[in-house]
This record gives structure tokens, C-alpha cells and sequence, in this order.
């Protein structure tokens, strides 16, 4: 069987930052394209080395907001993923893009260098809304950049957050309802969260408004299960919906916890060598990042058995399809551990059934409440 490998190239520069936004993110600053491509060479060549004979399941360009990357940039990334691993049939290759004017413009552009499927910061269908997140694109010109991004190319995939303060069940049945009409075989739905030290967590901090309820946010959720499932698009992750073999095959290696490689500033990877779990994170500055003399590389960790059982329960309990236990996994060898799992299976935040282990809906949504009660 072929063990999927996925690489993941962080570009960290926005026009501008969005107040809910805890990314590595940075203001754009005037970029050096040969600087670029002789830093991510650099990395892709060393992870290369470190992991012969395998091919590329996906390539994912994210931020920040890699639509803004000069094309130079991700031809240089795709022809180097070609040269050092080659890609397997039918791979996958995302970049995420926001839906201006300005970056529409370059859909076709990207499209040639190979990206076969785009990931568009949507974010809402209302103006008010999109004001208010901070945004620098109306409702129009996505709904613009969608139909554009559908004739360039092959798939296309859009994030929409809800759960916003003053957002009723209502007006997030309407705006769920319309972005089902475009016709895009996969989308992320994410709950607006107040992450540390955003611009958002200020004004919350300051009472200059509230965050949704809980019982408002977790209807809102079994209401997005309920209409993307009735248009086709049923959740195969906690916030991920997708036509059948539609879903994010990138995205899928991280919640399957196989194998990826991150370059760029601050990305992460999780790398099987020699048959120990590395976890390795890069340079989160940019300017350290690229003037790193071998590998951009701040931390190389090896995962220990338990670090490596958080991981692959935090990750593997978002999907649907949930986990793999296996006969020595600490549930079955463990009475303190196996206690910990009945205790989950009676209030119903999970089930095991033929040694998978899947959260139920429920147990989805309050995610780090399961994972406290199985693991902490
Ligand atoms: C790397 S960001 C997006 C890329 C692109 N720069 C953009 O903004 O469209 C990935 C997605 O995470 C979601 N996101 C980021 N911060 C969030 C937050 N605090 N709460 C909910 N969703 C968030 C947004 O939907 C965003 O599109
Ligand atoms: S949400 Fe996207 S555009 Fe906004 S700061 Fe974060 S990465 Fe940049």
C-alpha cells in the first residue's frame, strides 16, 4: 500500500490582518522572489533527502494568503516537488486564495502553474458581516471569485464562519442556504473563534460586544449538518463538508495522522523516519526563515507513545470516519484507560464498534470535552 505523504508550504504575508486571525501572519512587505525560492528550495531539498523512494499525495499552499505569492514562487515549489518526489496520479495541489478584485485577476495565472484546486476565503454572504470580520472583499465579488475559480479550476473548496455575535439561526440558514446554490463540491464551516492576542480578543475583553451562546453556536452546527447533508455536501469532519470523493485529500493526511512535510515560516510537520514520529516545525520569522543557512528547520521533536496517542486521537476523532484501535493501544491494556473509554461510550460522546473508534455528532461538537475525558 502506498503510504501518502502531502507537503504543505506556508506563505505568511496578508494586505491585511483580520481581527479573529491568530495565523503567522505578517503585513505584506516587499518580497524577494529569488530569496523565496532558494529558501523553500533549500527545505524541500532536505526533506527530500529524508524521505527517498516516496510520492506527493498533495501539495497545499496556505498562509496567509499564498494568492498574493509571485507565480515565479509556486512554478519554482511545483516543478521542485516534481523533480525531487514526483507526484502520484490524480494528485492534489490547493492553494488557498481571498476573493478580491485584484487576486481574481490572477485565478488564471495560477491555474497554469498547476494548482488544481482553489480554497477561497469566503467568509460570508452579508456586507455587514464581512465589515465587521475585518475583510477587504464584498459579498459580490465572492460570489464573483467563486464562479470564476469553478471555470479555472478542477475543484474548488470555500470557508464561510459563522457562530458570529448577532448572527440568528435564521440568518445563518439563509447564508448556508445561498452558498449551497454555487455548486462547489466541498466547503469548510468554521465557528467563529476567539483566539489569544487577536485584535477581537481585545475588543471581547473590552465588552465592546459578546461572543454567540454556546446553545445558539451548537445549533447553528447541527443546522449546517442537517442542510449540507439534504444538499449532498454531508460533514466527513467537524467543520469540513464535501460531495462524495470530493473531500481534501491534504487535509484528510492530517486528521489521518500519515505523514506531511511543512516548509515556509512556522509550519509544521509530522514525519515517520526510520520508524520514530518526528514532529518538526519551521522558523516562525520570515526573515530568520529565509536566511537560514541549511534547513529552515526551529524544532525537530521525536513523539513519544503517548504524545503520539493525543495526536492521533485529537486529530482522528474530528472525522467521521473516527480512529483505528489497535490491540495495544492503552485502551485495551490500561483498566485506568479503559475506564476512561466507557465512560465516554455511556454519555454518548463516542461509540466503538469492529475496533474503530468514532466521536458521535454530539461528541464532535464538544470535541475538547471528549478528548479531556478519554486522555486527561
Ligand atoms: C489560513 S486562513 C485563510 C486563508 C485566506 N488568507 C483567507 O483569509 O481567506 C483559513 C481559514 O480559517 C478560518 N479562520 C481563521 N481564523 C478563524 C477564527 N478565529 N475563527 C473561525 N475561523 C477562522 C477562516 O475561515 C479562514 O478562511
Ligand atoms: S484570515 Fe486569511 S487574510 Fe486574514 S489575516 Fe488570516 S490568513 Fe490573512
Amino acid at each position: 500500500m502506498i503510504t501518502p505523504l502531502g507537503v504543505y508550504v506556508h506563505w505568511p504575508y496578508c494586505t491585511r490582518i483580520c481581527p479573529y486571525c491568530d495565523f503567522n501572519v505578517y503585513k505584506n512587505s516587499n518580497v524577494d522572489e529569488k530569496v523565496w525560492i532558494a529558501a523553500l528550495t533549500r527545505d524541500l531539498e532536505h526533506w527530500a533527502r529524508q524521505t527517498p523512494n516516496r510520492k506527493l499525495t498533495s501539495l497545499y499552499f496556505g498562509g496567509g494568503t499564498p494568492s498574493l505569492a509571485p507565480i515565479a514562487v509556486l512554478e519554482s515549489v511545483i516543478k521542485n516537488c516534481d523533480r525531487l518526489w514526483g507526484f502520484e496520479a490524480g494528485a492534489e495541489i490547493t492553494l488557498e486564495a481571498n476573493p478580491t478584485d485584484a487576486e481574481q485577476s490572477t485565478f488564471h495565472d495560477i491555474a497554469a502553474t498547476g494548482v488544481n484546486r482553489l480554497s477561497l476565503g469566503v467568509q460570508s454572504l452579508d456586507d455587514g458581516a464581512l465589515k465587521f470580520l475585518g475583510r477587504n472583499h464584498t459579498a459580490q465579488s465572492a460570489i464573483s471569485a467563486i464562479t470564476l475559480a469553478q471555470s479555472n479550476f478542477e475543484r474548488i473548496t470555500f470557508d464561510l464562519i459563522y457562530a458570529r455575535p448577532e448572527q440568528s439561526l435564521d440568518d445563518w440558514r439563509r447564508e448556508l442556504t445561498q452558498a449551497l446554490t454555487f455548486g462547489a463540491s466541498h466547503l469548510s464551516l468554521y465557528q467563529l473563534t476567539i483566539e489569544p492576542g487577536t485584535a477581537f480578543d481585545r475588543q471581547v475583553r473590552a465588552e465592546r460586544w459578546q461572543p454567540a451562546e454556546d446553545a445558539l453556536s451548537a445549533d447553528q452546527f447541527d443546522l449546517a449538518q442537517e442542510l449540507t447533508g439534504a444538499a449532498g455536501l454531508p460533514a466527513y469532519e467537524i467543520s469540513n463538508h464535501a460531495a462524495p470523493n470530493a473531500q481534501s485529500r491534504h487535509n484528510l493526511i492530517y486528521w489521518r495522522y500519515q505523514d506531511y512535510i511543512g516548509v515556509g515560516p512556522g509550519a509544521h510537520g509530522r514525519l515517520t523516519l526510520n520508524g520514530a514520529r518526528v514532529a518538526t516545525e519551521a522558523l516562525a520569522n520570515p526573515q530568520e526563515y529565509l536566511a537560514a543557512p541549511k534547513v529552515g528547520v526551529s524544532e525537530l521533536e521525536t513523539l513519544d507513545q503517548e504524545a503520539q496517542l493525543v495526536e492521533r486521537l485529537t486529530m482522528g476523532l474530528r472525522l467521521n470516519e473516527g480512529i483505528t484501535l489497535y490491540a495495544d493501544d492503552p485502551f485495551y491494556t490500561d483498566d485506568a484507560r479503559a475506564a476512561k473509554l466507557q465512560q465516554a461510550i455511556d454519555d454518548k460522546l463516542v461509540l466503538l464498534q469492529c475496533g474503530r473508534l468514532t466521536a458521535t455528532q454530539h461528541g464532535r461538537l464538544v470535541l475538547n470535552r471528549l478528548l479531556y475525558e478519554l486522555l486527561g
